[in-house]
């Protein structure tokens, strides 16, 4: 196996335990050879093979898998099989269910581990809980449900947690049904194509009736367990942390208008050119974030527009990304990042406009359900750390109508959203350990 391909963000197969054994056989699965990486966006060909990955890896475990009103699978494990937990004509009873899973679809060019770590390890400890069962030592009193959420990133539709938000009812489904992806296609059209019913789509009482509690596992996706506060003398960090918060984020578009005109004719002097607007937007981004402790501030995307190299562009969108801890500071960050937008486009000639794409406030992790998750999580990494986190999830977007809890899988690398993000095997394994153990304490 090549170097470049370990360094690519793939699993190491020394070790062929189950949950690295899954992720073996997805690895090539949405491959980016351009960006390295993987780029599985929500219904792409990759996102889709990954569904049919998923379905048929439930099925083999027993599990009857079913697509929601908003696109999420489910794969149930009920207790059907005990008379007395089914309710009227033998539909199993899922109320109150425990739910645990992730998501499927990446960032472009992102890592083997962000999404599909959750979902492998949860049915690989699906696996230890039968035989668990088995063996006499679980008794389960409630369902288990395995879900998987699509557009997590929202790299294709620009809001992230898009499946979450609509079952949850945070998003207003027709703002969801409008959004396009970067081909102009709506999602209400894509859902259709899907086999989706864009009217029924939205809140679902139903099924939030089913989710008892949420548990995501992830990798985690910052120096969160390589700093010294957590690392041993040869400066390994534990291999697990618990979910403590989840930092306040969203996303801002901005469209800079200037006058589209030709490179070699058009003098400096005449020039009204939203790129050289964006481009100082970006410093300006960087410095007022700095400037704020605890502050996150990012332009990752940009598209000017028509793109030509000997053509000024007339247009440019840029996207913002903006964290804090504190509410009032992102809100405060966003309005300074804006004024800062007006004066540069002002100065430049330019227009600017300034749309809000997502906004979710900072989710602070259930305490019940945490205090839980720390108990079982000790049987595998005694002491296992308490971790903010930097990163959005669907289980911070749940959070708003039922109890949810996240476990973090150490990443030696610390970095995510790229080819690099890392996971080592035994680690991948104590978490499907911890995993186990916390829904066993649960169920
Ligand atoms: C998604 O992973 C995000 O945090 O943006
Ligand atoms: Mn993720
Ligand atoms: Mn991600
Ligand atoms: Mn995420």
């Amino acid at each position: 196996m090549p170097a470049a391909f370990l360094a690519g963000g793939s699993i190491d197969r020394v070790n062929t335990t189950s949950v690295v054994s899954l992720l073996s056989a997805i690895e090539d699965t949405g491959r980016d050879t351009r960006r390295g990486g993987y780029s599985r966006p929500v219904y792409s060909s990759a996102e889709l093979q990954l569904r049919e990955w998923f379905t048929a890896e439930a099925a083999r475990r027993g599990l009857a898998v079913e697509t929601d009103r908003n696109g999420i699978l489910w794969a149930w494990w009920d207790l059907s099989d005990s008379s007395a937990s089914a309710g009227p004509a033998g539909v199993p009873d899922r109320r109150g269910a425990l739910v645990t899973g992730s998501h499927l679809d990446s960032v472009p060019g992102g890592g083997a581990f962000d999404g599909p770590l959750g979902v492998a390890s949860a049915l690989a400890a699906v696996d230890l809980l039968r035989a668990r069962e088995r063996d006499g030592s679980l008794v389960r009193n409630r369902a288990l449900a395995v879900a998987v959420f699509p557009e997590e990133e929202g790299s294709r539709f620009g809001v992230a947690c898009l499946g979450s938000r609509l079952l949850a009812g945070t998003i207003d489904p027709r703002k969801a049904l409008a959004l396009r992806d970067a081909d102009g296609n709506t999602f209400a059209d894509v859902s259709r194509t899907h086999g989706l019913d864009p009217e029924a789509m939205g809140r679902d009482d139903a099924v939030l009736r089913t989710i008892g509690d949420f548990v995501e596992l992830h990798v985690e996706q910052g120096q969160g367990l390589n700093t010294e506060e957590f690392t041993d003398a040869a400066g390994r960090g534990p291999a697990l942390a618990v979910g403590g918060s989840i930092l306040g984020h969203g996303r801002w578009r901005f469209s800079f208008t200037g006058q589209g005109n030709h490179a070699g004719t058009t003098l400096m002097t005449d020039r009204a050119d939203p790129m050289v607007a964006a481009a100082q937007l970006i410093v300006a981004v960087r410095q007022t974030a700095s400037a704020q402790p605890g502050a996150r501030g990012t332009v990752g995307r940009l598209e000017p527009v028509p793109g030509g190299t000997n053509v000024i562009a007339s247009r440019v969108e840029l996207w913002l990304d903006v964290r804090h801890p504190d509410d009032a500071v992102t809100a405060s960050l966003v309005e300074k990042i804006h004024g800062q937008a007006q004066k540069i486009a002002a100065f430049e000639g330019c227009t600017v406009h300034m749309t809000e794409e997502s906004s979710s406030g900072t989710v602070h992790f259930d305490p019940a359900l945490q205090r839980s998750l720390e108990q079982s999580v000790a049987r595998t990494v005694p002491g296992a750390p308490v971790l903010a986190t930097g990163a959005g999830h669907d289980a911070g977007v749940l959070a708003a109508r039922v109890p949810t809890g996240m476990l973090f899988v150490r990443n030696p690398s610390g970095i995510s959203h790229s080819p690099e993000e890392y996971v080592e095997n035994d680690d991948a394994d104590a978490g499907v350990t911890a995993l186990a153990d916390v829904l066993e304490d649960l169920l």
